[in-house]
C-alpha cells in the first residue's frame, strides 16, 4: 500500500562517515530549517553516549530508541534530520520518514569511509580488529536499503557545498519550489 506523502522536511541517510552532519547543517542553513541529528537527540534524552548505549543495553535497545524517535517525527516540519547510519535499514523507519521528508542517502566507497573514520572512536560498530572489512560487510548488507531512499548522492570527489546543493535541488523539486542560487 502506498502512503500519501507530504514533504515538509529533509532527511539524510547513509553510512557512518559519509558527511550527513556537515551536509545537513548546510542544507538547514540554506532552507532556514532546524538541524536535528538523531544520535544527538537519543544521547540528550537518555543522558548516555551512543557507544555506551551499545555496551550497556545492546544494539537492539538503541534501534528501539531510533524507531521511537522516528515515530515522533510525523508531526515535524521545517527540519533537516541527519539519521544514524543504520536507521533506514529498518523499512518501517524509512517508510515513516518518507511520509514527511525527502530522504537523501549519501554514498561513499568503503575505502573513503575508512579514511574518514579511522581516527574516530565514538562509533561502536567500527571498533573492530579490521574496521575496513567491517565497513565493507556492513555497507554491502545495507546497500539495498540505502537504495530505497528518494535520492542517492555520491559524495566522492565532491565538496560538502556541492552535495548540499544537490540535496537542495532535489528537495525544491519535490516541493516544487523554484530553484535559487
Ligand atoms: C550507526 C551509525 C551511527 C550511530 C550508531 C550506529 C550505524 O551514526 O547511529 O553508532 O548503525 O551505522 P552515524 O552514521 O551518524 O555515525
Amino acid at each position: 500500500m502506498s502512503v500519501p506523502r507530504e514533504i515538509r522536511n529533509v532527511a539524510l541517510a547513509g553510512f557512518m562517515g559519509v558527511g550527513k552532519s556537515s551536509v545537513g547543517r548546510l542544507v538547514a542553513t540554506e532552507l532556514q530549517f532546524e538541524f536535528v541529528d538523531t544520535d544527538e537527540v537519543i544521547e540528550s534524552r537518555t543522558g548516555v553516549k551512543i557507544a555506551e548505549i551499545f555496551t550497556r543495553f545492546g544494539e537492539e535497545a538503541f534501534r528501539k530508541f531510533e524507531a521511537e524517535l522516528v515515530a515522533e517525527m510525523s508531526g515535524w516540519s521545517g527540519r533537516v534530520i541527519s539519521t544514524g547510519g543504520g536507521l533506514v535499514v529498518n523499512p518501517e523507519n524509512l517508510a515513516n520518514l518518507k511520509s514527511h521528508a525527502l530522504v537523501a542517502c549519501l554514498w561513499a566507497s568503503p575505502e573513503t569511509i575508512y579514511q574518514r573514520t579511522k581516527h574516530q572512536s565514538h562509533r561502536p560498530l567500527l571498533q573492530a580488529a579490521d574496521p575496513l572489512e567491517n565497513i565493507r560487510v556492513l555497507l554491502a548488507a545495507r546497500e539495498a536499503a540505502y537504495k530505497q531512499c528518494d535520492v542517492l548522492v555520491n559524495t566522492e570527489q565532491r565538496s560538502v557545498r556541492e552535495i548540499a546543493l544537490h540535496v537542495l535541488h532535489n528537495y525544491r523539486a519535490a516541493v516544487q519550489q523554484p530553484p535559487r542560487m
